[in-house]
C-alpha cells in the first residue's frame, strides 16, 4: 500500500494546467478523496471535466486567500498539494498581488495545514527561482538569483515551507518543476506557454515568433511525467525536508522548439521571425533530477519529439477553427508592447 492509498487530499490550483494532471493522476493512485479549491484566474472547469464525474473529486470555486475556505476544507486532510500561483508575466504588471499569490498564501496555508494536523505538504515552486543557468545541469544546490518577481515571490514561499520543516518538524517537500507542457497547457492571454503558442500561430498558417536571438534553452517535461514526479516524491518518506527538482534532463534551445514545431506541422515553408529579447528572459535552464532519481526512482518517460506531436494533433483537432485560437494569443514582449500578428 502507498501512501497516497485512501489519503484526503486537498490541491491547490487543481484547476490549472499541472494541477488538473496531478488530480487525475492521483484518483488512478487510489485517493479516497480530492477537494481542489481553485478561483479558476487562469485554470479552466473543463481541466476537471473528466475528473469531476468521480464521486470523490470536489472543486471549491475560490480564492485560497479566503482564510473561511481553508478553515472549511482544511480538516481531515492528509495531504496538500500546493500549486496555486499566478504566472511569469502576471508578475510584470501586477507585482504585489502576484507576491500575495505565491508568497503569502503559501506561508498562509502552512500554518493552516500545521495547526490542523495534515500529515504531508508538497509545495510546487519552479525552476524559476534559480534565474539562469551558471552551470548545467542544475543541481538543487545551484545559487538562486531569480530574474522576475515570480521568481522571486516563488522562492520566498519554498523559503517558508523549508522553514516550516526546520522549525516545527512539520513535513514538507519542495518540488522544482522545470518547464511542464503537453494537454491543458496555456496557449492564452497572459498564462500563454512558448510551445502551444507556436504550435497555434503555425496551425493558422504564421510563422513562429522568438524573442532575441533563440539560443535560449529550457528543459521541457510532459506535463503527466511532472505529475507521476510530484507522486513519486509524495509517496517517498526520503523525501521530507528535502528540495527536488522534476525535470526531464535535456535542454533544448528555442529556435529548435520552432524547428521541432514546424516539422511536425510539415511546414518547411515558414521560418521563425525574430523579435527583441525580452528582458530578464532566462538564458538557460536545464534540471539535474539526479536526486529524484536516486530517492524514488522516478524517470520520466514522454519523449519531447512525442509529447509535441501529440499537442499539436490535440490543439489541431480541437474542433476550434485556428485563427480563432491565434485571437486568443497574446504574442508580446514582456515590456508589454503588442507584437504584429503577421
Ligand atoms: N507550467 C510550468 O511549466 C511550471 C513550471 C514550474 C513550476 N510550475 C508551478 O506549478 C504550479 C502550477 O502551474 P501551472 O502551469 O499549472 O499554472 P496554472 O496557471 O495553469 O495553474 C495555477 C492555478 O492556480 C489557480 N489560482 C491562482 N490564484 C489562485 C488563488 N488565489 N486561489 C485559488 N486558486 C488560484 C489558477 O486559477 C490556476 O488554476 C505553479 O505553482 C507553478 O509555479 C509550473
Amino acid at each position: 500500500m502507498n501512501r497516497l492509498d485512501g489519503a484526503r487530499v486537498l490541491v491547490t490550483g487543481g484547476a490549472g494546467f499541472i494541477g488538473s494532471h496531478l488530480v487525475d493522476a492521483l484518483l488512478r493512485s487510489g485517493v479516497a478523496a480530492v477537494t481542489v479549491i481553485d478561483d479558476l484566474a487562469t485554470g479552466h472547469r473543463e481541466n476537471l471535466d473528466g475528473a469531476l464525474t468521480d464521486a470523490r473529486v470536489r472543486l471549491i470555486e475560490a480564492d485560497a486567500r479566503d482564510v473561511d475556505v481553508l478553515d472549511d476544507s482544511m480538516p481531515g486532510t492528509d495531504v496538500v498539494f500546493h500549486l496555486a500561483c499566478l504566472g511569469v508575466r502576471h508578475s510584470l504588471h501586477d507585482p504585489r498581488e502576484n507576491h500575495e499569490v505565491n508568497a503569502t498564501l503559501t506561508l498562509e496555508l502552512l500554518e493552516h495545514a500545521r495547526r490542523s494536523g495534515v500529515g504531508r505538504f508538497v509545495h510546487i515552486s519552479s525552476s524559476e527561482v534559480y534565474g539562469t543557468a551558471l552551470y548545467a545541469p542544475m543541481d538543487e544546490r545551484h545559487p538562486t538569483f531569480p530574474e522576475t518577481v515570480y521568481g522571486g515571490a516563488k522562492l520566498a514561499g519554498e523559503a517558508y515551507a523549508r522553514a516550516a520543516f526546520r522549525t516545527h518538524g512539520f513535513p514538507v517537500t519542495v518540488v522544482r518543476p522545470f518547464n511542464a507542457y503537453g494537454p491543458r497547457s496555456h496557449f492564452e492571454g497572459d498564462s500563454g506557454e512558448v510551445l502551444p503558442r507556436t504550435i497555434v500561430r503555425v496551425l493558422a498558417g504564421e510563422t513562429p515568433l522568438v524573442y532575441g536571438d533563440g539560443e535560449q534553452s529550457r528543459d521541457f517535461t510532459h506535463v503527466t511525467d511532472t505529475a507521476r514526479g510530484i507522486l513519486a516524491i509524495t509517496e517517498s518518506d526520503a523525501t521530507i525536508g528535502r528540495t527536488i527538482n522534476v525535470g526531464s534532463g535535456s535542454d533544448v534551445t528555442i529556435n529548435d522548439l520552432a524547428a521541432i514545431v514546424l516539422a511536425v506541422a510539415g511546414r518547411h515553408d515558414l521560418e521563425p521571425v525574430h523579435l527583441e529579447p525580452r528582458p530578464g528572459d532566462v538564458r538557460r535552464l536545464l534540471a539535474d533530477s539526479s536526486l529524484l532519481h536516486s530517492l524514488t526512482g522516478f524517470t520520466p518517460t514522454v519523449s519531447l519529439q512525442d509529447g509535441v506531436a501529440e499537442l499539436y494533433g490535440l490543439l489541431r483537432d480541437s474542433g476550434t477553427d485556428p485563427a480563432a485560437l491565434l485571437e486568443q494569443v497574446e504574442d508580446r514582449n514582456w515590456l508589454l508592447q503588442a507584437v504584429r500578428r503577421g
